[in-house]
């Protein structure tokens, strides 16, 4: 087969999981699951063993997810306290930070232990007790995995909000999850750029429940406000602590994180993981998609704000004993090279980025990558979004030497940890092909438009997937209706991954974008209905559409049409003031790439607007907009062509 690339026979005789294993097991993971996942949930340590394994329905009105329920474990102690016996002295985690002459830090299991265990009797000793919420905005530094652990060690459930988010989106998820405790720095470097984080939560605050206390790492040590009473020293206080904290026993089915992703309407949505099925699929599927070993150096250039970070910097790989490696840069500073210069220095043998990151290195030029002695890589995995076939071709020759074989991992936020991969040593991979389902994983391509699963082999449609694994989201927070309905609603019997997608000859899933009003920028998932929000809350604004388009190297842009008041002039410095009032609504990241002015939005007689065409015309792609005979002013629709801002 042309465009097949298959693992070396040294990889392969070496990997968890060759062809025929894979074939074999998939079959028996999804004949009777129960089996499987009864074995699989021995991968962790339970401190009362489960006798139940699977209890789900997706039947719409009464979906409910549970995964070996009567079991009780701790996941902090599963991801430190059953390694001190074998692995006290060995890294568990490799921090570099952003600037290369700052020297990085090596910690091992056993200092692990005893940070989280100090950080955790802090959070003690300001009440925090299982079940209540703790919310962590912090750089990527060390602190912020102590954060996570110790959250977990003592039942509390983490909800981390990236620090690129702004005080409004801080604050509503603090407002949201009803959190006790924020935990903050002073300020997060990143590519020699200072986000002043402390100062952000001091905004959020403001929009906060007073008892609301402010836990601060001194990071940068920098000047920041202090609000007696309120704000905490971190460091200090875990200078004084106990350096043991005893790890509570929790259910199966505890939450363990809440994570804010974003949907098709504005409001952000909570997304639940609970501890015992979603520590036993990030460690399963840590170790077999990448094809971890003892002594291997793993690197997820995520960063936690992200599933991918919570899932494969840390849960998934301390569950697992391994080395993993925790970056608080950026792939550009001080230059192109930091990837490679970094998997040099630390002989990393696993690397994991996003399509967007290689597409913005591939445009700097080979050298970068040609400097750096890479010999130690073995895999090369992808994440976040579609990955073009050169950005492919150029990561397995410039990066791989064309000897390490490629994961492109589809999964979400929802979904835990992978859905659809290749197994390195067991699956041949296509270039721009997520291959095939994992273990337990049973996908369907659905009609939309009549909602009937396809049978041929070859097929596309929308993807669903039939039945639970136990890294699957449990509920919304706080919104178990609006779970049912988002992912349920559409598909009955159904998960409804909210993707479009392809199925070819041999079987294999081509993951083709997002078939609802979530677009993929950067790697990053943003609701356009929360773009939108935040424009229409600028007071020159009337109205706003916004639709994602290609953009060469983000993989989608933000493209928004503004409908001005009446009387205000559209101007250059305007439209400035709106990419800076997006910024600091929501984020850098959601700041539009094009703003076009639009005298008018394309709307049905009953006022829907048509994001068909909006879509279209974005795309520059304007020639088959399709019926518009039901608008109720087709003439604007040849207003904002004439005007359209993408004509590449
Ligand atoms: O559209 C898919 C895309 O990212 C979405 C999930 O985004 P998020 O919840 O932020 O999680 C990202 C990291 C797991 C999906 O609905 N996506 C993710 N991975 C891939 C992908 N699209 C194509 N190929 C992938 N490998």
């Amino acid at each position: 087969m042309s465009g097949v690339y298959e693992a070396s026979a040294e990889f392969v005789a070496r990997a968890h999981v060759d062809a025929a294993a894979y074939e074999k097991m998939y079959a028996a993971s999804v004949a009777d699951p129960e089996a499987f996942w009864r074995e699989e949930g021995q991968r962790i340590d339970w401190i009362k063993s489960y006798t139940k394994v699977k209890d789900t329905s997706f039947e719409f009105g009464k979906v409910s997810i549970k995964w070996f329920e009567d079991g009780t474990l701790n996941v902090s102690a599963n991801c430190i306290d059953r390694h001190m016996s074998r692995r006290a002295n060995q890294t568990a985690i490799i921090w570099e930070p952003d600037d290369p002459k700052t020297p990085a830090r090596h910690i091992t299991y056993a200092e692990l232990l005893e940070e989280t265990s100090r950080m955790a009797n802090v959070l003690k000793s300001l009440g925090v007790e299982k079940g209540d919420r703790v919310v962590i905005y912090l750089p990527m530094i060390p602190e912020a995995a102590y954060a996570m652990l110790a959250c977990a060690r003592i039942g509390a459930i983490h909800s981390i909000v990236f620090a690129g988010f702004s005080p409004d989106a801080l604050a509503n998820r603090i407002n949201d999850s009803k959190a006790k405790v924020v935990i903050t720095a002073d300020h997060a470097p990143r590519g020699g750029k200072k986000t002043p984080l402390k100062a952000n939560t001091d905004a959020a605050l403001l929009h906060c429940d007073d008892h609301v206390k402010c836990l601060v790492v001194k990071h940068t040590g920098d000047q920041t406000t202090w609000i007696e009473g309120r704000d905490i020293d971190l460091k200090q206080q875990m200078a004084w602590a106990k350096p043991y904290c005893p790890y509570t026993e929790m259910g199966a089915e505890d939450p363990l994180f809440i994570l804010y992703t974003s949907g098709s309407t504005g409001k952000p949505k909570g997304v639940v993981h609970t501890s015992g099925g979603y520590l036993v699929y990030a460690a399963m599927t840590h170790q077999i998609t990448f094809d971890y070993h003892d002594g291997d150096v793993f690197w997820c250039t995520a960063d936690v704000g992200w599933v991918t970070g919570h899932s494969y910097i840390i849960y998934g790989p301390l569950a697992n004993g391994a080395t993993t490696v925790m970056f608080e840069g950026v792939p550009t500073f001080p230059d192109a090279g930091r990837f490679w210069e970094v998997c040099a220095k630390h002989k990393v043998t696993q690397f994991y980025t996003a399509p967007t990151a290689i597409r913005s290195l591939m445009g700097l030029g080979t050298e970068w990558v040609e400097k750096h002695d890479l010999s130690s890589l073995r895999l090369l995995g992808s994440v976040g979004e579609p990955i073009n076939p050169e950005a492919w071709n150029w990561y397995n020759t410039h990066v791989g030497k064309g000897r390490c074989p490629i994961v492109d991992t589809f999964w979400q936020t929802e979904t835990g940890g992978h859905l659809i991969t290749p197994l390195p040593g067991a699956i041949p991979q296509k270039p721009g092909s997520a291959t095939k389902p994992f273990f337990g994983v049973k996908p369907v391509v659905l009609d939309p438009s009549n909602a009937q699963v396809q049978v041929a082999v070859e097929t596309e449609g929308v993807l669903c997937i039939a039945d639970s694994w136990p890294g699957q989201m449990r509920t919304l927070w706080g919104d178990h209706q609006r779970f049912e309905e988002a992912y349920f609603g559409q598909y009955r019997g159904y998960y409804f991954t909210g993707d479009g997608c392809r199925r070819d000859a041999d079987g294999y899933y081509w993951i083709t974008g997002r078939v609802d009003d979530v677009i993929n920028v950067s790697g990053h998932r943003m609701g356009t209905a929360e773009v939108e929000s935040a424009l229409v809350a600028h007071p020159k604004v009337a109205e706003s559409a916004v639709v994602g388009y290609p953009h060469d190297i983000k993989g989608q842009g933000i493209y928004a049409y503004v409908t001005l008041m009446k009387g205000v002039e559209p101007t250059s410095e305007l439209r400035k003031e709106l990419e800076a009032w997006v910024r600091t609504e929501i984020g850098p990241i959601a700041k539009p790439d094009l703003i076009q002015w639009a005298p008018g939005l394309p709307k049905t007689r009953s006022g829907k607007i048509m994001r068909r065409i909006l879509r279209k015309i974005a795309e520059n792609d304007f020639g088959s907009l399709g019926d518009t005979s039901t608008l109720a002013d087709p003439s604007v629709v040849e207003e904002l062509i004439a005007n359209r801002m993408n004509r590449g």
